[in-house]
């Protein structure tokens, strides 16, 4: 089978195709003939080495995908052949509390991923995906949406009247914005490009902030809520952001800490995050319960993910170009 590996060195530039057997399902098991995968920004850092410099090569990068299930081992209950599921971002996080064993348990490193023909997961790893998504769309639910849904719906408790600020326009951000139309919040936006803040407000975004002509987009956020100051911030910059967002927050709102877009590491001052009561909660994607849960509500809405652009397996190294250079709204998928 075809399969896409970083092999002796990171890089976008060593990306290969290589051949690999093709596996089969031993008991507990079950075999995907994969439809498409869709690519995050914690693929990107895989491959280019900075997610985990120390992971072992070669590896098949990309946790999520969608595959047709063409074989089952023994014992298998949880689907039957023919169904179309997708991967879940942990296979070993299925409900409750993270643990230290739980989340190694990833797929596009240390675990291989879904840049590849045919896939042998346990039965637990993959959940059936929304009937009215097509393939590729299917595809980009396991990171970047289970991420939003677990900031928004399970970890923020966003409700009706709240106010949500979302950084950016990629993958997270996106489902961000639409699940928070979906909780009934008013969304402000910020991205680099006016351009993109007009889509933004196509799916949903009811302000946009120019975060290049407006550096200081934290008070002009807080002044959006007529100074109260925003409930929750999906925040998607990091250490480089984080500032301005406490700039923006409401007493005892809650900064959601998702990516690093901006920097890890920065001398912040803290200090507004006890003088205003905010609670920042650090998110890692979710559950395979969570995953399930936001899959309900995908249907029951028909929420219609973001696909900027599709492309074809051999050539996913143009598809992780478009992330690098942010040329991308929405999700960047790749179609088998
Ligand atoms: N903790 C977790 O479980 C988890 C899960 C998923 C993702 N993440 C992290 O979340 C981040 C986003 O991931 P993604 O896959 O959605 O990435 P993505 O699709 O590549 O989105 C990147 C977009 O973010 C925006 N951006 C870049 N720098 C920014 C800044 N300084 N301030 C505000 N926005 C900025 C840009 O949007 P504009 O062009 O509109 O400016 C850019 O296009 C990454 O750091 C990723 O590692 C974490």
């Amino acid at each position: 089978m075809k399969v896409v590996e970083i092999q002796s060195a990171f890089g976008i530039e060593n990306l290969a195709m290589a051949e690999r057997p093709q596996p089969r399902p031993k008991d507990g098991e079950i075999l995907l003939r994969m439809k498409a995968a869709s690519l995050n920004y914690r693929d990107l850092m895989t491959v280019q080495g900075m997610y985990n410099p120390k992971q072992p090569l070669p590896l098949i990068p990309c946790s999520d995908g969608v595959g047709e299930v063409i074989e089952i081992g023994e014992g298998v209950a949880r689907v039957k052949v023919g169904d179309r599921v997708a991967t879940a971002f942990f296979q070993g996080w299925l409900s409750g509390e993270p643990t230290m064993d739980t989340v190694v348990t990833t797929l596009g490193g240390p675990l291989d991923g879904t840049l590849t023909e045919y896939m042998v997961l346990k039965e637990d790893g993959v959940v059936h995906v929304p009937g009215h998504l097509n393939d590729t769309q299917a595809a980009t639910l396991p990171c970047a949406a289970l991420t939003a849904w677990n900031a928004l719906a399970i970890q923020g408790n966003v409700k009706p009247g709240h106010t949500v600020l979302v950084q950016g326009t990629g993958g997270v951000a996106l489902f961000a914005i639409q699940f928070s139309k979906l909780l009934g919040a008013t969304v402000i936006a910020i991205s680099s490009s006016d351009a993109k803040l007009e889509r933004a407000r196509e799916i949903g975004a009811d302000h946009g902030i120019n975060y290049k002509s407006i550096p200081r987009w934290g008070k002009t956020a807080r002044d959006l809520t007529g100074g109260a100051g925003v409930d929750h911030i999906i925040e998607l910059g990091g250490a480089g952001t984080l500032q301005e967002s406490l700039q923006g927050i409401r007493i005892g709102g809650q900064i959601s800490l998702i990516g690093v877009l901006a920097g890890p590491a920065k001398e912040l001052n803290i200090l507004p995050i006890l003088m205003r009561n905010v609670r920042v909660q650090g998110i890692f994607v979710g559950n395979r319960e969570a995953f399930e849960a936001m899959n309900r509500a995908i249907a029951f809405h028909k929420l219609q993910p973001v696909v900027d652009r599709i492309f074809p397996l051999d050539q996913v190294t143009d598809a992780f170009q478009l992330m690098a250079r942010g040329g991308h709204f929405g999700k960047i998928c790749v179609s088998f």
